[in-house]
């Protein structure tokens, strides 16, 4: 990522650290300023007053906050699910799906992944069954027949890599089996239960999506009826509760380290539960910074949100690149707080998705956007 001629440009002035992120000039706060994410060179501020302290913020840039479970259709299709936001590489839709999918759905635009914020059922494709349940990411390589049998309503964040592939982050130094063994993916079985959906009766409609548009192919018998397959690829399952984040008790880690999957311009990072900094010199919340090369959005799904007071699970925040964010009044607190009280961990389990492309707001996302949340620092400033 970072192996350019940057231009040789280091420097120090004023009060400042020497480690980033730790052991900051008291009452200061810091503010990260980098080019490639956090890979690239960085510039680190320690201001006076908290970064996020505006008064007015007027324009077409801010941050913005979605309430998702206030989108109350529940279309059968998930090509009809309202789109959120949306560029060239990525699409992120929020689907309700009441009962079982009438018809077979099949993308031809790019590889799929579902996180299921709520409900549980069966997945049956092209490989054969899968359970699937709160949590759960489910990847649907381009191209898979499936179809969705949920027990009652689901909830699911579908966020497709439009025109190209999922992969799996580079570890490094860490290893291929950290963060998650992918000897942790689980794949489709032919089991009793697909062969029995095999023999389900008359006509079935297969609603495929490719270049946007909708067409729907009707057979006169059930399409996923392979006897066997073979091969390296195959439509997979994990769990958030299979993940086991990296962390420092003396450093605080960007959020790159909880990448979990790689699309084509952008990443979907898991935040899951795990302990605080205990180095007393170690920042424990986010740091602010401007992260002026990513548009970033995060979906929470369950748990309490440290860094955030209004908060709740289904909801999702946009933070455009451009100005700075970071963790509300009250967030570095409340982590030392929990600290002192013997809860050592953050309980919050959330979706990011940071996209290197400039993304755009579908219509279906106004009816859902707080508009007040731009204001919410400093609400959270005056307690
Ligand atoms: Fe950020």
């Amino acid at each position: 990522m970072s192996n350019r001629n940057w231009i040789p440009v280091r420097g120090a002035e004023g009060e400042h650290s020497r480690q980033a992120h730790a052991d900051m000039p008291a009452g200061t706060y810091e503010r990260e300023m980098s080019k490639e994410g956090f890979f690239g060179p960085a510039a680190f501020f320690h201001h006076r007053r908290p970064p996020t302290g505006w008064s007015h913020f007027e324009g077409p840039l801010r941050p913005r906050a979605f309430d998702l479970a206030a989108l109350n259709a529940a279309p059968e299709s998930p090509w009809a699910a309202p789109m959120i936001l949306h560029n060239a590489h990525l699409q992120i839709r929020f689907w309700r799906l009441a009962g079982p999918m009438p018809a077979l759905a099949r993308n031809g635009d790019g590889d799929q992944l579902l996180f299921v914020h709520q409900g549980a059922g069966d997945l049956f494709c092209d490989f054969g069954h899968l359970v699937f349940a709160a949590g759960d990411y489910l990847y649907l390589p381009r191209g898979t027949m499936w179809r969705l049998a949920p027990e009652a309503t689901a909830a699911i964040l579908m966020i497709e890599c439009v025109g190209g592939h999922y992969t799996l982050p580079d570890k490094g130094m860490l290893g291929p089996t950290a963060v998650f063994d992918p000897a942790m993916l689980d794949i489709p079985a032919m089991d009793a239960a697909f062969r029995e959906h095999q023999e389900a009766a008359g006509e079935h409609r297969v609603e495929i999506k490719k270049r946007g548009q909708v067409s729907v192919v009707t057979y006169p018998y059930n399409p996923l009826d392979a006897v066997g397959w073979h091969g390296d690829l195959a439509a997979a399952r994990i769990n958030v509760s299979a993940l086991r984040p990296v962390v420092s008790h003396r450093y605080h880690l960007p959020p790159s380290v909880h990448t979990t999957f790689v699309g084509e311009r952008f990443v979907v990072c898991t935040f899951a539960p795990r302990p605080f900094e205990t180095d007393p010199g170690a920042l424990k919340v986010p740091f602010f910074h401007n992260n002026d090369d990513y548009d970033e959005v995060i979906f929470y799904h369950a748990g309490d949100f440290f860094s955030r007071d209004d908060i709740k699970p289904g909801m999702l925040t946009f933070h455009p690149s451009g100005f700075t964010h970071g963790p509300q009044p009250g967030a570095v607190e409340a982590a030392i707080r929990a600290l002192d009280e013997g809860r050592g961990t953050t309980d919050e389990t959330a979706v990011m998705i940071d996209t290197f492309r400039p993304l755009l707001l579908a219509p279906a996302s106004r009816h859902a956007e707080d508009p007040e949340y731009p204001w919410s620092w400093a609400r959270a400033a005056r307690g």
